[in-house]
């Protein structure tokens, strides 16, 4: 029986799985654990099941202890995990690819409706009370036929986004590593340019790459006074990829037209300039906030956790 602390509150199923065949101790509270009650925990871990609220670093490793085998992480990114530091314990580290492609890619398409038609800023108009009435020029968006997406960071989230914004009629334009295969570019009519290209000639840029010391503040201002100034950002991806005050300064100013955000560079404060201005969009971080996107996350976490403590190679390595 091997002993898998779970750092935050995950789904029942995926916790009965676990329990099964194996000694767990979970945190059972929605709001996260804090450091101390972690590095209580883990001493004599085999497996750590994290969250993406929960920092896994050498010092947590170190309080785990040499029997840790795996962190498993619940969620895709796994920006909090120090993944140099577990490989050189050979603590393997896996994640949960796939399950939540289409909920984040839903998340990016609807901020991208929100800010170019204006949804929150109409929708604080109705709850605030304020005087409304149709008019020909009232509250007016842009539309997004014929517009063009570009995507930096074309994985399977950011061709997910792709597909969608397609079938509302956008040009999709991309960034990446490495370019798409060309059947693939072919299905969703993308074309490959540079990210300079791809700031000065997109209406909307989502931000689909990992949050990684390469992507740290990847759009400051720089970035930004190259993108048109009718045009949006978007991010479903990592807050620390943007660099928020230089993003709060360009939407002031009126560099760039307005932005949907989903994940903040210092979660959950978002800067206090950022909540003031109507041509942004606020989320609090709900890009696989779905029960069918949890459950198959924390499925996926769990079954990775039992493949290793089994002797098998996990379904999610990460390296
Ligand atoms: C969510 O943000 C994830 O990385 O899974």
């Amino acid at each position: 029986m091997a002993k898998i602390v779970v750092t935050g509150k995950i789904p029942e199923i995926a916790l009965e799985k676990l329990k099964k065949s194996h000694e767990v101790i979970s945190w059972g509270e929605e709001t996260p654990i804090s450091r101390d009650e972690m590095l209580e925990r883990v001493p004599g871990a085999n497996v750590i099941v994290s969250l993406l609220t929960e920092k896994i670093d050498e010092e947590v490793l170190t309080s785990a202890g040499n029997d840790l085998k795996a962190v498993c992480n619940v969620a895709v990114g796994y920006n909090n995990i120090d993944v140099a530091a577990c490989k050189s314990k050979n603590v393997l580290v896996t994640n949960t690819p796939g399950v939540l492609t289409d909920a984040t890619a839903d998340i990016a398409m609807a901020l991208i409706l929100m800010t170019t038609r204006r949804l929150s800023e109409g929708e604080r108009v109705i709850r605030n009370q304020e005087p409304w009435a149709w008019g020909m020029f009232y509250m007016l968006g842009s539309s997004i036929q014929n517009q063009t997406l570009g995507i930096l960071g074309m994985g399977q989230i950011g061709i997910a986004t792709a597909l969608r914004a397609k079938s509302f009629g956008m040009k999709i334009i991309y960034t990446r590593r490495n370019r798409l295969d060309e059947k693939i570019e072919k299905e969703l009519s993308a074309q490959y340019v540079s990210l300079d290209e791809l700031l000065q000639q997109s209406d909307i840029v989502s931000l689909h790459c990992p949050y990684s010391t390469e992507t740290h503040h990847l759009i400051s201002d720089a970035q930004l006074s190259k993108m048109k100034k009718t045009s949006y950002l978007i991010n479903t991806a990592r807050g620390p990829i943007v660099n928020e005050e230089a993003l709060a300064n360009a939407l002031i100013n009126k560099t760039i037209a307005g932005a949907g955000l989903d994940v903040y560079e210092n979660e959950p404060k978002v800067n206090e300039k950022l909540l003031k201005l109507d041509n942004v969009v606020l989320l609090p971080h709900l890009g696989s906030a779905t029960v069918e996107t949890r459950t198959a996350m924390a499925t996926t976490a769990a079954n990775n956790a039992l493949e290793i403590l089994s002797g098998n190679k996990p379904l999610n390595p990460v390296y």
